[in-house]
């Protein structure tokens, strides 16, 4: 129902509740492990998007230091004091990921693109991705600067050799890393 000569809905009359569409996206990746790199990523998502599926790729050709499960635990708990945890879900999926997306009936995936250098897989990704489901679009964010060079498999190589981690993740995925590499 419409006010008249203002065209507005008016709001005696309209169920708002209707009205609402959440807005949401799929972060998606191996977090194998989270770092402040992908934090400062989903912190900046759940600033545009309503709600943010973070999916952790399973089976994977990549092999991982962290099972599915030790990675959906490591990003709760890094999350679950931020402000925004409410608006972020861990999810965990297997095979392509626009049938992950389409499952979730999400049509948007957010990429973090830290250097140039990272733009060409991504570019491809995201174009192929768009060719197996039309529907799916991708969205790059870039991360705070001095977090660019800041990578999982890096971060794996610093534990390795038991170099300092507080400057690329939180203490509890930088205790994991510690016992896991012991
Ligand atoms: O953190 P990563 O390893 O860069 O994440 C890459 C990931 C997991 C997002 C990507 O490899 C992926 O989506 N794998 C699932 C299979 C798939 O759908 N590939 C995209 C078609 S190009």
């Amino acid at each position: 129902m419409l006010i008249a000569d203002t065209g507005l809905p008016d709001p005696n009359q309209t169920d708002l509740t209707k009205q609402v569409t959440i807005v949401n996206a799929i972060y998606p990746g191996s977090f194998d492990p989270i770092t402040y790199g992908h934090l400062d990523i989903l912190e900046r998502a759940t600033n545009i998007f309503d709600k943010v599926y973070i999916t952790i790729a399973v089976n994977t050709r990549k092999s991982t230091i962290f099972t599915p499960e030790e990675r959906t635990a490591l990003i709760n708990e890094s999350i679950s004091s931020n402000p925004w945890a409410n608006k972020v879900e861990t999810h965990q999926f297997t095979g392509l990921l626009v049938d992950h997306a389409r499952s979730l009936g999400v049509k948007t995936l957010i990429r973090g693109v830290r250097q140039f250098s990272d733009y060409e897989y991504e570019f491809r990704m995201a174009l192929m991705n768009r060719k197996l489901d039309n529907d799916v679009d991708t969205v790059f964010l870039m991360p705070r600067e001095e977090l660019t060079f800041v990578s999982g498999s890096l971060v794996r190589e610093i534990a390795y050799w038991g170099g300092e981690l507080s400057h690329f993740v939180p203490d509890n995925v930088a205790a994991a890393l510690t016992k896991k590499y012991r």
